[in-house]
């Protein structure tokens, strides 16, 4: 048998509609074989690997069915806690060495973007079982085949998606391919829930499609005014109840698509896993019952959801002719059946997916700027990750908005910087086309403040002349001043904890340290913390674990600015406990801060204007016998092209 070819299917989009449609065609095929008690021998030889690092029953067993429904074998992982995961080998090492065992991976994972990175380091085909709150197409597929199945067609219809559609990625998955299809897409978001502006911005940009939210909120205020033609979710809270009108309905469609009556709901449990807090009350949840489906715009709707229910989809449903869940499930079967198929036709045919010449350039950016999604698998797996990037559109055109290659979310970034020249800019609509060219050449560095952009080693494009503010001596008193302020705060020097800030903060902090033992003979515990490093932003001398619960902490960095990089470092703390205070130590604070931070302990305060730049440049070895080099320089800059060239 040929291999199969490498065709991934990563999202729901990397298959054409004539290519669903020909996944369908040979899924009816299946479904009519199985019925007929036929034994297929079409996959006889293949070897298909499931590798699940999350719970699954309909997706994996139904996958494994197929193949073997199919005369294929299957090896599996179904739970990669009893695998290499749990001894940390990475995504990429164990889809490489898997790939070499089987023809085909499956796989499932937490992380958004993970399907994608097995996709590139698999040597065989990979198919995304569900990737964090990302995407789950061969869900969409079994999805879309029973719609189609019951409505006779996907154009057109209106389809309600109701619950948690943030973290829901079956959802995102069918909202993708629905658009596509022509259909009308209705959301009834879980308050905090709503589709992500990622998906949203995909389909508006992608295929210039949109939808209007209906909040529960907004149902809820309509009731009363509402049609008898009412459609009723019912929150799991008696009173809660929420109407769903007609005339809602009619007023959220586009224009000349009002249709009359709602084709299906895709009700979806909430995502709990997912939720930052798990034990977080998500406030009242849809509850989805036989009321729902009374009135006359909504007799023929069928009810869909991906399952497993939890509580948002009554049982009585499942006698009512229009509950299609069950077969969505079984679906599963000849559809994914159809998906090994649809390789195979390929593969005996000998075809290689052709690479898309034509696709938007995807970028590095140097130095290392991480995703601004916590889940995102670059974050998790960043020692061998580095995020990758495209341009997104954006309505504020001085703005930079990237596009994560993995997850999709989107990230600002107010500078740009020149790899060779190491000089940087603050962005603005004119530096468009000079960003596009230096991606191009593989030249391109993102900043998120003036700061990042430094303790990169670039310097401001332009700058007017320099000028001295503190030298050695004076950096010296500063200092004093600074750890004589925390003794005299301080209750018990013992549970004291310095946390400098990489780099200039941490240097500073470390030298604290020492005033501080030379003053009251006691060691604090020393810290550093990193905002800049996705891997390991937080470190101790010796590697030992942190605890900062009940502990007082004095954060120690160099020039207070905006006080972005002290709220980060904050956040970094909060992850390893409560402290009992957080104190903040500068050498400088230089006023205009865009968070309302204020230093408990200042160094010296420098009064400067907005375009003024102080600069700390400390000397990383001082041995007491040299000049120490140590000195503050202050001086204005000119970010932006624009700029300079006004002054030119
Ligand atoms: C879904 C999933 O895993 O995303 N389950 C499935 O595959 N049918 C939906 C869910 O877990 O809620």
């Amino acid at each position: 048998m040929r291999p199969l070819p490498k065709y991934d299917l990563v999202s729901i989009d990397d298959l054409t509609l004539p290519e669903i449609e020909r996944i369908f065609v040979l899924a009816d095929e299946f479904a009519a074989a199985l019925e007929r008690g036929e034994r297929l021998k079409l996959a006889d030889g293949l070897i298909m690997a499931t590798l699940f690092y999350e719970p699954s029953t309909r997706t994996r067993l139904s996958f494994e069915s197929a193949m073997h429904r199919m005369g294929g074998s299957v090896i599996s992982s179904a739970d990669m806690q009893a695998s290499s995961a749990a001894k940390g080998e990475s995504l990429a090492d164990t889809v490489r060495v898997v790939g070499s065992y089987a023809d085909l991976i499956v796989v499932r994972h937490p992380r958004d973007g993970a399907a994608r990175v097995a996709a590139e380091y698999a040597p065989c085909p990979v198919f995304n079982a569900g990737d964090g709150s990302r995407e789950h197409p061969s869900q969409t597929l079994c999805d879309l085949y029973i719609l189609r199945r019951r409505k006779g067609r996907l154009k057109g219809l209106t389809v309600a998606i109701c619950g948690d559609l943030k973290f829901g990625r079956t959802v995102h998955s069918l909202i993708y391919a629905l658009a596509r299809f022509g259909a009308n897409i209705v959301t009834v978001p879980q308050a905090g829930m709503e589709v992500p502006e990622y998906v949203l911005e995909r389909i508006a940009v992608e295929r210039n499609y949109r939808f209007s939210n209906v909040s529960m909120n907004e149902l809820s205020s309509l009731a009363g005014k509402g049609s008898l033609d009412a459609l009723y979710l019912t929150p799991r809270a008696p009173h809660q109840m929420a109407l769903f009108t007609s005339d809602l309905l009619l007023n959220n469609l586009p224009a000349g698509q009002a249709p009359a009556s709602l084709d299906a709901f895709y009700v979806t449990r909430l995502q709990r896993e997912r939720l930052p807090d798990k034990q977080a009350d998500p406030g009242t949840y849809v509850h989805f019952d036989a009321r729902a489906l009374k009135g006359s715009r909504t007799q023929s709707a069928v009810v869909m959801h991906p399952l497993p229910r939890t509580d948002e989809l009554a049982y009585e449903l499942d006698a009512d002719p229009r509950a299609a869940y069950f077969e969505q499930a079984a679906a599963g079967i000849p559809v994914r059946m159809a998906l090994i198929g649809w390789l195979l036709e390929h593969a005996a045919r000998g075809e290689r997916r052709v690479p898309n010449a034509a696709a938007t350039p995807r970028f590095r950016p140097q130095p290392g700027l991480r995703c601004a999604n916590a889940n995102c698998i670059t974050r998790h797996e960043s020692t061998y990750l580095t995020p990758r990037f495209t341009l997104a559109r954006s309505t504020d055109p001085s703005r930079l908005r990237l596009r994560c290659d993995h997850c999709e979310r989107e990230l600002g970034a107010e500078f740009v910087g020149h790899v060779r020249t190491r000089r940087f800019y603050r962005f603005d609509e004119h530096m468009r086309s000079y960003v596009r060219q230096w991606i191009e050449e593989s030249s391109l560095a993102v900043f998120e403040s003036v700061k990042q952009a430094e303790e990169n080693g670039y310097e401001p494009y332009r700058r007017g002349p320099q000028r001295e503010i503190m030298n050695s001596t004076e950096i010296g008193r500063a200092l004093e001043t600074l750890a004589e302020q925390v003794i005299a705060d301080l209750a018990d020097p013992a549970g004291l904890i310095i946390a400098g800030i990489v780099s200039h903060g941490a240097m500073i902090a470390a030298r604290l340290r020492d005033l501080i033992v030379a003053r009251t003979g006691v060691l604090p515990q020393a810290l550093t913390l990193d905002v800049y490093s996705a891997s390991d932003p937080i470190r101790t001398e010796g590697g030992e674990e942190i605890d900062v619960t009940d502990r007082t902490i004095v954060l120690v960095d160099d020039v207070i600015n905006t006080g972005w990089t002290v709220q980060r470092a904050m956040a970094i703390l909060w992850q390893h406990g409560r402290p009992a205070a957080v104190k903040l130590a500068v050498l400088i604070d230089r006023g205009h801060r865009a968070i309302p931070i204020r230093a408990n302990y200042v160094g010296k305060n420098i009064p400067t204007s907005r375009s003024e730049r102080v600069q700390v440049r400390l000397d990383p070895h001082p041995d007491g016998r040299r000049k120490s080099s140590d000195r503050v320089v202050i001086y204005s800059i000119l970010e932006s092209m624009k700029e300079s060239a006004a002054t030119q």
